[in-house]
């Protein structure tokens, strides 16, 4: 029913992005065509080439150097295709590789896990094949998009709009009541100027040009789910990766992927709050650069904190998590005496595990924004990285400093 970003990337189509540098040796120095050929046929960019004489056959031998960038997978299979030609064949040492400016963000944005219109055979628009076109219209938007352009708008349908309003009448009854401070302060605001009426949807453009102003966060249009990884690194740069279809219109009340309702009516509101913009950002930055089981773990803890977040306001429990905004059963559900809830500590939340298709049966409870994210900075100071991070908020940019010069 949701962004399953704690779940989505192992077995998905994409791998993390590496650097890497690999060393062939060719027994004889007409073989390097053979090389380059393999190399040049890979989907890799490269850095560099060189070749190197060896030091036990200069006249013969000698070695081909190439660092390059690609998927981890990539790097993999052609690692295995040199290693069918040529005896030696090292990757000499590899990082991965994250984004250091809001535009390397290009870079990843379309990296989806399926396609905007190639839907499970569960999913309620499997058979409906004008809404498997529509989808794939709109994942076109999204694919072609470019750090800097205007979010191009769409002219959604009256079926569409139908659903949108199903979908706001319901969740807004309840809002008032199982909603934290911050979303229905925030909520009103963007009735007024970004157009959040029942009989319209907004346009992504304007919602992201209005939350600039609030947080400094932005939106980006997206097909479909990104691997955890390249999700939580838009965070560190105050992106949002969001969906701009809408759900089949013959079961509103349910989607089992992420859609403009609960991007808009789940995680918009409370992205226009600064505090909570910075305690995304910082789960985002803890995310650059983490070895991998630490995406896994920091995947879960924003599963439990911004998906399915609850905190304690005014000596009430108050929904904060956008899985739980944008569904009407599980808002009531999450605030009743069913679930377990237990004290805010992210070593413990890392280590959760959840459902993805049920209800939560567990919630953590936030005592605030504030202490959840100086607990969260505690928890990514503990995040092994060779580097620190600096990020530059006039330029939006990252600067990396390696431990080792500081
Ligand atoms: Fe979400």
């Amino acid at each position: 029913m949701d962004q399953p970003v704690g779940k989505a990337s192992t077995e998905g189509e994409h791998s993390d992005i590496i650097l890497a540098s690999i060393v062939i040796t060719l027994e004889q120095k007409r073989d390097i065509l053979k090389a380059l050929t393999i190399i040049t046929d890979a989907e890799i960019n490269y850095h560099h080439i060189e070749t190197r004489s060896s030091q036990i056959d200069p006249n013969n031998q000698c070695d081909v150097f190439v660092k390059f960038e690609c998927e981890q997978k990539i790097a993999v299979g052609l690692q295995m295709s040199l290693k069918e030609t040529f005896k030696s064949v090292l990757i000499i040492d590899h990082e991965i590789w994250f984004p250091r400016t809001l535009e390397d963000l290009d870079k990843t944005g379309s990296r989806v896990e399926g396609y905007g219109g190639k839907l499970d055979a569960d999913h309620p628009g499997f058979k409906d094949d004008v809404y498997r076109k529509r989808r794939l219209e709109i994942a076109d938007i999204a694919n072609n998009y470019k750090h800097g352009q205007k979010i191009p708008k769409l002219d959604y349908t009256p079926a569409e709009i139908k659903t949108w309003s199903t979908v706001y009448e319901e969740l807004t009854k309840l809002h008032a009541t199982h909603a934290c401070k911050e979303y229905n302060d925030n909520f009103p605001l963007l009735e007024k100027k970004c157009g959040f009426r029942k009989d319209n949807i907004p346009q992504l453009e304007d919602v992201s040009e209005y939350l600039k102003k609030c947080s400094g966060f932005r939106l980006r249009p997206v097909a479909g789910l990104l691997t955890p990884r390249d999700f939580l690194a838009g965070l560190a740069f105050k992106v949002f990766h969001s969906t701009q279809y809408i759900r089949h219109g013959s079961k509103p009340m349910y989607t089992p992927e992420p859609d403009v309702c609960h991007e808009l009516m789940g995680h918009v509101p409370l992205l226009a709050d600064p505090t909570f913009a910075k305690f995304s950002q910082d789960i985002g930055l803890a995310s650059l650069g983490a070895p991998a089981e630490y995406i896994q773990k920091l995947s879960t803890f924003y599963w439990f904190t911004i998906e399915f977040g609850i905190c304690k306001q005014g000596g009430k429990k108050k929904a904060y998590g956008a899985g739980l905004m944008s569904s009407f059963g599980e808002l009531q559900h999450c605030l009743s005496d069913k679930p377990e809830v237990l004290p805010f500590n992210p070593e413990k939340i890392v280590v959760t595990d959840y459902p993805i298709t049920t209800m939560q049966p567990l919630y953590f409870l936030a005592e605030s924004f504030e202490d959840a994210r100086k607990k969260l900075k505690e928890f990514a100071d503990t995040i092994p990285k060779p580097f620190s991070l600096h990020y530059n908020s006039e330029n939006n940019s990252v600067e990396v400093i390696p431990k080792d010069v500081q």
